[in-house]
């Protein structure tokens, strides 16, 4: 059976070390450091997207948002409607017999056509539309043209001085005054109503 043996010279020849810093990454290790941070950098992209999805996107006082008013602003019963182009609607009061529906309403402006704005015209007392000519009553009724609709309108919820409160209800209805007093109005640019044709 062969033994190891160790000759004199082999004893005496300086045994070579070689030092090694485990605390330095290696060149693995740096590779999964930068693969852990893409990691990290993308999950974070993706949270923040998703807080940015949730947030209302819309503020007070701005298209989308809601659109406060005090009774001084309202137009009295069946005078002209009061523009908003900044909520892209109008305030009207329509209360007399030359409309469908008696009652605080908030218009959209937008012809339901092709879009554009019609104009409210004071010496026919209706709106016009200056494109193909549809023509809507005060409270949005559509009385002639292409239009295939009346005017859409946003829900609303009127705050009168008693402290009772009313909203527009799913199919867009006027909210009827009753002679009450109104305190505010809150008009939500982010909820309009369609209407469902010449109604
Ligand atoms: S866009 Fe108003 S009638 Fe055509």
């Amino acid at each position: 059976m062969a033994t190891a043996s160790v000759t004199k010279a082999q004893a005496d020849k300086p045994i070579q070390t070689q030092v090694i810093d485990v605390s330095a990454p290696t060149r693995r290790e740096f590779l999964y450091y930068i693969w852990g941070a893409s990691i990290a950098l993308l999950l974070g992209e993706a949270t923040a997207g998703l807080i940015w999805f949730a947030l209302p996107r819309f503020k007070a006082g701005q298209f989308g948002g809601i659109f406060t008013y005090l009774a001084k602003d309202i137009p009295e019963p069946n005078a002209a409607p009061l523009n908003i182009p900044s909520g892209r609607f109008w305030l009207a009061n329509p209360i007399t017999t030359d409309v469908t529906q008696e009652g605080f309403v908030a218009l959209y402006g937008v012809c339901t056509h092709l879009g554009c704005l019609p104009k409210w015209v004071d010496t026919n007392h209706r709106f016009e539309c200056p494109c193909h000519g549809s023509k809507y009553q005060l409270d949005g009724h559509w009385i002639e043209g292409p239009a295939p609709r009346s005017l859409d309108r946003f829900k609303t919820t009127i705050t009168f001085e008693d402290g009772s409160t009313a909203t527009t209800n799913d199919v867009g209805d006027p909210i009827p005054l009753d002679g009450k007093k109104i305190l505010k109005v809150d008009i939500n640019t982010g909820a309009r109503i369609r209407r469902a044709g010449h109604v």
